[in-house]
């Protein structure tokens, strides 16, 4: 999975890159309507959560 990152947007989703590229945003928040995927909804409940960032190498 090399080329596979992993990033935590502060207050937000968790974004899944490859390559460089987004590929999609999943929920961490747990109020998304269309889950997994982040909806947007983390901005109006008040989630909180700290930005972070896991890459995968060979
Ligand atoms: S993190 Fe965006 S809707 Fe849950």
């Amino acid at each position: 999975m090399a080329g596979v990152e992993f990033e935590f947007m502060k207050d937000g989703p968790m974004i899944v890159k490859k390559n460089g590229k987004m590929e999609f945003a999943l929920c961490r928040c747990g109020h998304s309507m269309k889950k997994p995927f982040c909806s947007g909804a983390h901005a109006e409940n008040g989630f909180k959560a700290d930005s972070g960032k896991l890459e995968l190498k060979d």
